[in-house]
């Protein structure tokens, strides 16, 4: 049976941090001389801009000796009204995997039904699973075990933050989120993080106030308060988020002494982050893009061949 990743329902643990251990090896070590990916072609769909995503899956597979199409909606049949069952029927007979960044979740779900390939989550309106790969391999890198960690993050509780959520969830990281009422995580993903944290001994933690999710922390996380698809928003948005849920110094200070600052990018600073907290010396979020790059090529490389496929 194809794995797709839409998000992280449906992996266990093991097999995320097996993703994340080969992300790190591939990094100290190079990639493997034997091309794994060599006569694969993998098709990258974007509804939306990309910047991170579309080039660190694109070098990842060229660094494993496979090939690459990315294409926009605007440019397919789709955009005239083909069925997005007959595209992803379609599609799985030419290619080895489908990497898709769309508006709606549930555009991946439906592809997911009719396609043989897997189909990857490169972000919609809910998830954003590759992000969180890439997060947790930074917080290993720098903080080592995942059990001690305490995650903050504050904000919107968006794609990023689910995916976050879902992530430490899984892999018994304590997580608190702060974020207005009416821009809390999903209902869905937090029922589901209370379950898994009952088997993974992490924790889940939801409130109003930065300043109380900041405490102990280990990372602090932000991201957009106007996520894309969301700009006719943003003014009533900005009321609610800012400034209270802006990452400033102050915040930060009390966090951990060692606390480390976290963003997807794109940044807006001054808006959910002040310049001096993301370009000081707290911040990863250089190291976090990087980490792009190595946990999309050992994804594709556990869905490809471990997963089953080659
Ligand atoms: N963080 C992230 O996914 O960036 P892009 O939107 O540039 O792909
Ligand atoms: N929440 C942001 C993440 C961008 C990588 C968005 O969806 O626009």
């Amino acid at each position: 049976m194809v794995r797709h990743f839409l998000d992280f329902e449906g992996y266990t643990a093991e097999e995320i941090l097996r993703i994340v251990d080969m992300a790190i090896e591939f990094k100290r070590k190079g990639y493997p001389d034997t091309k794994p990916l060599s006569g694969k072609c993998i098709l990258l769909i974007f509804e939306k801009p990309s910047t991170r995503t579309r080039v660190s899956f694109h070098v990842a597979i060229t660094r494993l000796g496979g090939d690459s199409i990315p294409i926009s909606t605007g440019e397919m049949q789709l955009s005239r009204g083909e069925a997005l069952s007959d595209t992803a029927r379609v599609l799985s007979a030419y290619v080895d995997a489908i990497i898709a960044r769309v508006y709606k979740h549930e555009t991946l779900s439906e592809m997911a039904r009719y396609s043989s390939v897997p189909i990857i989550n490169a972000l919609s309106d809910r998830f954003h699973p590759c992000q969180a790969l890439a997060d947790i391999m930074t917080i290993k890198e720098i903080k080592g075990e995942l059990s001690d960690v305490k995650v903050a993050y504050v904000g919107d509780g968006n794609n990023v933050c689910n995916s976050l959520i879902q992530a430490c969830s899984l892999l018994g990281v304590r997580i608190s989120v702060a974020s207005p009422r009416e821009y809390r995580p999903s209902e869905a993903v937090i029922a589901q993080a209370r379950e898994w944290v009952k088997r993974s001994g992490g924790s889940i933690e939801l409130t109003e106030s930065p300043e109380g999710a900041v405490r102990d922390a280990d990372v602090v996380y932000t991201d957009v308060f106007v996520s894309m698809g969301q700009e006719e928003e943003r003014e009533r948005r900005l009321k609610v988020f800012y400034p209270g849920y802006k990452v400033t110094e102050r915040l930060m200070s009390l966090a951990k002494p060692d606390a480390i600052f976290m963003h997807c990018l794109p940044a807006h600073r001054g808006e959910e982050v002040d310049a001096s907290v993301i370009d000081g010396e707290r911040s990863v979020v250089w190291q976090q893009a990087a980490n792009r790059l190595h946990t999309e090529a050992a994804l594709l490389l556990y869905l490809l061949r471990d997963g089953g496929k080659i």
